[in-house]
């Protein structure tokens, strides 16, 4: 434009205009960046006040909390979930103290792991309100009666944002309860605070600009995982018992992984979709799963079979079929068919990973079911496919937000490449393809043009297809494998390495039920055997580089099943976690 005016002016001669144009452009920059730099600072100051509130309502809880007797509140604490349902349904405690229990638990998990956004304040008025409805003998208790659950940041909360870790996201507040903040409710749990994710929530670190670092409560140093990164730090740092997470790429299996809990995706099918903010709307294919994290995967199935318990989700959403909790499923003791396998052909895992499926194969093979090896149908060709569908428009829109967010050190490194328009990427792709072919094969996935995104969308039907018949023909009627290609790694690990989530991708692709407990921890062998690790390319090498220094850290392995099986693959979930306590 600027090239253009001052040819223009040459042309007519004119000094004038020239003159003109040039000061109109430059006051025009001058603009945009004071106009950017006042920004920032609205940002910024944002921020502050939200931090500012967050340090008052921990300093307030800290008074209110310490209010309860330490004896009681050590009693509450010490039970596991099942014990305080029963002791809430019972009536042996009130939910008030209950409440002031958890928040005290949590306030400690806080600063161990910096997970908390906010505390729900309305939380203690719920508490009060069931205490009172409990008093009339003929009240009859709804299955989760006064229990305290954390929420993942992103789930709509009336009154509170969902930033999903934008400094942008900072005061626009929810105006209503999603649909499972008001089902948890109904059930009569009472949710009490929302706890952190990274910032666009489309990586499996944990660190934004509104909340910062959520750290793993095995090893500050290391990341707790994301999205769903401030539930896993809060329940593995024993700040709750079970917490609402979201996947959509692995962020509720990947963090479970990552602070040795259990948690369970389902397929998106059997969920409502409304009520939350997710990474990128707009995208049919890959959709965000809400689904329960604990520290047991038999509470997580409790939850579930609470809220499939009748067809609430489908009376609010008419689009969720009402598929309710198959209990004979979930108890079956019918001996299964399990396929396995320990690396996907796209991204080798570190030793301890694998151990960690072989380890749950003789486990399961112990407890009567036939293991047989399995192997996915082309995980290269599917991750491709799960990359172009996620980000469905080249990243257009994920770069837009971050672009104009306040930054995160890092994010810049995860996004460098797909800043180049496509067709460069395509070019690069051709420079790489035999120096470094699976940074090639990644660069090849974004889609050019709305054919390309229908040809993508076309090609992932075709791809479900063929792993259903793969899985029908070998009769298996489950998958298990790794969750990811090494345990927790350091914060900044995650924004380089987003090629190893094919292991939790690929279900999001297929859009099966598929969940994690943890089965292990790395130990000194698994150090050792890291020698043999190929470093073959710069992934590889920063795999194992990164995988250094994990002995002790927790190992978790994945089931799958196809979707409205979810009650089986908690079936198996529950039977090694089962074989692992014992
Ligand atoms: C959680 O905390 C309670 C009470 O502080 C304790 O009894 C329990 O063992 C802890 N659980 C874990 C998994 O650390
Ligand atoms: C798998 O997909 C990749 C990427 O499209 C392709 O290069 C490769 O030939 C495929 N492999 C098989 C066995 O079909």
């Amino acid at each position: 434009m600027l090239l253009l005016a001052v040819v223009a002016g040459l042309m007519a001669g004119d000094l004038r205009v020239i003159l003109l144009v040039v000061g109109a452009a430059v006051a025009y920059i001058l603009f945009k960046k004071t106009k950017m730099a006042k920004v920032v600072e609205k940002l910024e100051w944002n921020v502050a006040r939200r931090l500012k509130q967050r340090e008052e309502q921990i300093n307030e809880l800290q008074i209110k909390t310490e209010a309860l007797d330490s004896s009681l509140r050590e009693e509450i604490n010490s039970l596991n979930y099942k014990e305080l349902i029963k002791a809430l349904q019972d009536g042996k405690y009130k939910c008030s103290d209950v409440l002031l229990a958890f928040q005290y638990r949590a306030l400690k998990a806080n600063e161990e792991t910096n997970c908390v956004c906010l505390f729900i304040t309305e939380a203690t008025e719920q508490a009060k309100r069931l205490d009172e409805l409990a008093k009339d003998p003929h009240y009859k208790k709804p299955p989760m009666f006064g229990f305290p659950i954390s929420i993942k940041e992103n789930i709509y909360v009336k009154g509170y944002d969902a930033t999903k870790g934008y400094a942008n996201g900072v005061d626009s507040p929810s105006k209503e309860d999603s649909p499972i903040i008001a089902q948890l409710k109904d059930l009569g749990a009472v949710p009490f605070v929302l706890t952190n994710v990274p910032q666009s929530m489309l990586s499996y670190t944990c660190m934004n600009p509104v909340y910062g670092v959520t750290t793993n409560p095995h090893d500050k140093r290391r990341t707790p995982g994301g999205s769903s990164g401030g539930e896993s730090a809060i329940i593995g740092a024993n700040g709750s018992l079970l917490g609402i997470g979201g996947d959509v790429g692995g962020s509720i299996r990947i963090p479970c992984h990552f602070t040795g809990i259990a948690g369970l995706k389902p397929s998106h099918l059997r969920l409502s979709e409304n009520g939350m903010g997710v990474s990128i709307p707009g995208r049919p294919l890959i959709c965000a799963s809400a689904g329960p994290m604990a520290q047991s995967i038999r509470s997580a199935a409790h939850y579930l079979k609470c809220i499939w318990s009748d067809d609430w989700i489908s009376r609010i959403d008419p689009y969720v079929p009402p598929v309710l909790w198959n209990d004979e499923e979930y108890s079956s003791t019918r001996k299964l068919k399990i396929g396995y396998y320990s690396d996907d052909g796209w991204f080798k895992p570190t030793p301890a990973m694998q151990r960690a499926v072989l380890e749950t194969k003789e486990m399961l093979e112990k407890a009567g079911h036939t293991l047989v090896p399995f192997e996915p149908p082309n995980v290269t060709r599917a991750f491709q496919l799960f990359i172009g569908a996620v980000c469905v428009d080249g990243g257009a829109y994920i770069m837009g937000k971050i672009d104009n967010d306040l930054p995160v050190p890092g994010y810049s490194d995860m996004l460098r490449l797909y800043r180049l328009p496509v067709f460069l990427q395509r070019i690069l792709a051709r420079v790489l393809d035999h120096i470094y072919p699976r940074m090639a094969k990644a660069l090849r996935a974004m889609p050019k043009t709305t054919s390309d995104l229908r040809e993508i969308y076309e090609e992932i039907k075709q791809y479900r297809n063929t792993f259903q018949q793969q899985m029908a023909e070998s009769n298996v009627d489950a998958l298990i494998c790794p969750v990811q290609v090494f345990p927790s790694v350091e914060h900044h690990v995650p924004m380089q390495m987003f090629a190893t989530v094919s292991y939790t991708g690929l279900y999001n692709l297929l859009d099966y039920a598929a969940g994690t407990v943890s089965v292990t921890k790395v130990t000194d062998a698994d150090e050792a055997n890291l020698a043999e690790y190929p470093a073959s390319d710069p992934w590889y090498a920063k795999v194992k580089e990164a995988t250094k220094g994990s002995v002790g850290l927790p190992v978790g392995v994945q089931v799958v099943c196809q979707p409205y099986k979810e009650e089986r693959c908690l079936r198996i979930l529950g039977e090694i976690e089962d074989a692992i306590k014992m």
